[in-house]
């Protein structure tokens, strides 16, 4: 595939990356041009990139996404180009600054990893690098017009260099200036290295995954996982439900589930989605028993007891003993596996063991197993048990979407791209 005309970028190889993505009903077939590819030096690259790393007193608290970001960096820097990072953080007010959201620490912590300065620009037009040279522009959600797709910030950001490189699969869902308009408005736009791994593991799952296929899907609401589970009713063998969907899904079949979180306005969605689940053959198994507490909170007495004996005052936080070992049994025949969201209340010890159980599991499987979402990767991070895992992703929000079956509009700006 040749660059655009009129641009000096040269591709040395075929410059594309074929992935399919699963959409209700059809495939859809992606090309990207990939950023790997393309010969950059003396050139001056653009990388969006998602460094939204949570911190607390300015002090970053979990690094995963700058080390994930930063290979794409030093290959840049590796190919002889400079490089103008892009990133947002946080939800800042749009068109303010605001020291708490600003990107300085996480400039520090690039220029750490990679031993070169890294300053921070705060006006678009500050940014200027020379080759081997790096530096980011402050948050831009400092920014007005980003949230909104400002046709003429997306100009802005594109211009500032020969190649836009969209690396931010985390923010890929949203259409925004960095995000979208930029990849449309560039001279050459392409795919980061961690776009393409994101993309090509979840393509592994959601095109054509080895059978048996699993999704686990947790989380507190059944009202914000039904296009998920839905959709995953038409590609999976084997849907496991944790946490508050569980208790809906448990009330839906007539359990008295106690103070435990559940949507009553959801039973009958939750009814449809069982009985689905049963004419597609499609295994559901929800827990036989679960661990119970007076209060969500630290410093509880857990109990654990039979799912048909769940006190009145008192609520379900996580899965129990029994149910774990039905879940790994299940999921022992599993070859493809998709896990958002953890089984109980995973923060609050004692109610963490459920998840890490099935952490646990899916490492001991042969499954290529996709982990994705907050407390799940937390998990398999804090319990060491990511390099047993297939592909960790960086990705909440935009990797539920893709397993909702929606298009992802960076994708599908870099799509038109290519
Ligand atoms: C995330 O943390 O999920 C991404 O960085 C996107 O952030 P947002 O939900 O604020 O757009």
């Amino acid at each position: 595939m040749s660059a655009p005309r009129g641009t000096e970028i040269e591709e040395k190889h075929g410059g594309s990356v074929s992935i399919s993505l699963y959409k209700t009903g059809f495939m859809l077939e992606k090309i990207m041009k990939k950023f790997a590819d393309l010969d950059v030096k003396g050139k001056t690259v653009v990388i969006r990139q998602d460094l939204n790393v949570p911190m607390k007193n300015g002090v970053i608290t979990n690094d995963k996404r700058i080390r994930a970001a930063l290979p794409t960096v030093k290959m840049a820097l590796e190919k002889g180009a400079g490089v103008i990072l892009l990133s947002h953080l946080g939800r800042p007010t749009e068109g303010e600054y605001a020291e708490e959201f600003s990107l300085k620490p996480v400039a520090a912590a690039i220029s750490d990893a990679l031993q070169i300065p890294v300053s921070v620009a705060g006006k678009i037009e500050d940014c200027k690098v020379k080759p081997g040279e790096c530096m980011l522009l402050e948050n831009i959600r400092f920014f007005k017009g980003e949230k909104k797709n400002d046709p003429s910030l997306a100009e802005r950001l594109a211009a500032l260099g020969d190649v836009y490189v969209m690396d931010a699969f985390g923010t890929a869902h949203r259409a925004q200036a960095s995000t979208e308009g930029a990849v449309r408005k560039a001279k050459v736009a392409c795919a980061g290295p961690l776009m393409v791994n994101e993309v090509e593991a979840f393509s592994k799952v959601l095109s054509s995954p080895k059978r048996p296929m699993a999704a686990i899907i947790g989380g507190a609401k059944v009202s914000t996982k039904l296009g998920v589970l839905t959709n995953l009713l038409e590609k999976v063998d084997i849907l496991i439900v944790g946490g508050g969907i569980a208790n809906t899904f448990l009330a839906a079949r007539g359990v008295a589930v106690g103070k435990s979180l559940c949507e009553p306005d959801l039973l009958e969605d939750a009814r449809k989605i069982l009985d689905l689940a049963k004419a597609k053959n499609v295994q559901m198994p929800l827990p036989v028993d679960v661990v119970t507490a007076k209060e969500f909170a630290a410093g509880q007495s857990p109990r654990t007891v039979d799912v048909n004996a769940i006190p009145a005052d008192e609520m379900i936080l996580d899965i129990g003993p029994k149910t774990e070992k039905t879940y790994a049994d299940v999921l022992a025949s599993a070859e493809t596996v998709v896990w958002n969201g953890p089984m109980g209340a995973f923060e609050i010890e004692p109610f963490h063991k459920g998840t890490v159980a099935l952490a646990e599991a899916l490492a001991a499987s042969k499954a290529f197993v996709v982990v994705g979402g907050g407390d799940s990767v937390a998990c398999v991070e804090k319990y060491n048990l990511a390099s047993k895992m297939g592909y960790i992703s960086t990705g909440g929000g935009a990797s539920l979407e893709l397993l909702e079956g929606k298009v992802l509009p960076a994708i599908a700006a870099l799509e038109d791209r290519s």
